[in-house]
């Protein structure tokens, strides 16, 4: 078998010096493929996620990227090596402008960022429309269409979305979902926290149940779909 691209491995580890959130919990994606994390309230999703990224102390457990263990790397080392994350809250500026804060997604590249804005315009053609106005007047959908775009702003090979579609009706939960399939198609890995599960498992490759900081169930989408148990606990039956 061989090692998926990005993987948090075993990983146990909680806040400051606080008790364990995390208890041998695993979460990796492959290349090109779309890997979603579902689960109840505070089985920690967002603490999974904060591992992986380098914003939480793992005290067991191992996260590599490509092969390489980069454990005790800081969120920006992680962001050099190809790693982009939108965080559940607080992922835009939003007394800047829809293109400032693309900008400030570019922060650590020193190269022509056009091209790369351009690429984002096109996979979110409302952002370009409203490049100059702040991002905090744009709806629900669009303020995560830029937080997204942002985190493109580095070329990233994996994207961690932390509950993309939070707070959006179901037609822009939809359209979110078809923009992420086609960031997936160009090659990135996307690793993603999802509460709409169902919909969000039907476009995963491989999903993640967790419970109390331990994986519960861990199949293809679509095999998490059929699970009779895991239908009846997580997915409204
Ligand atoms: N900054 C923090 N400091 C201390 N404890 C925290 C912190 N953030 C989260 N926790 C605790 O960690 C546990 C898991 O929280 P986490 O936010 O990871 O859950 P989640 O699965 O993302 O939930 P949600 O679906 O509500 O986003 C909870 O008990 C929570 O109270
Ligand atoms: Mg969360």
């Amino acid at each position: 078998m061989t090692e998926p691209f990005l993987i948090g491995d075993t990983m146990s580890g909680g806040y400051g010096s606080g008790p364990d959130i995390l208890h041998d919990c695993t979460v990796s994606v492959d290349k090109g493929e779309i890997a979603v994390i579902v689960g109840p309230n505070g089985a920690g999703k967002s603490t999974a996620m904060k591992a992986v990224f380098g914003m939480l102390d793992v005290r067991q457990g191992a996260v590599r990227l490509g092969g390489e263990d980069i454990t005790k790397l800081t969120p920006q080392a992680r962001v050099a090596k190809g790693m982009g994350f939108v965080p559940q809250t607080n992922n835009i500026f939003t007394s800047m402008t829809v293109e400032e804060n693309l900008e400030m997604g570019a922060f650590l590249r020193h190269d022509d960022i056009a091209q790369t804005m351009a690429q984002v315009y096109e996979l979110f053609p409302i952002l370009h429309e409203k490049r100059n106005q702040a991002a905090g007047e744009l709806s629900g959908g669009q303020r995560q269409q830029v937080a997204v775009g942002r985190a493109l702003m580095t070329q990233p090979t994996v994207l961690m979305l932390d509950e993309p579609t939070a707070g959006v009706s179901p037609i822009v939960m939809d359209e979110l979902f078809d923009r992420i399939i086609e960031v997936a198609r160009t090659g990135i890995s996307i690793l993603m926290v999802e509460q709409n599960a169902r919909q969000a498992l039907e476009i995963a490759d491989k999903g993640y149940v967790l419970v109390q900081g331990r994986n519960a169930y861990t199949d293809t989408g679509k095999a998490l779909l059929a699970d009779p148990e895991v239908r009846k606990s997580f997915l409204g039956g």
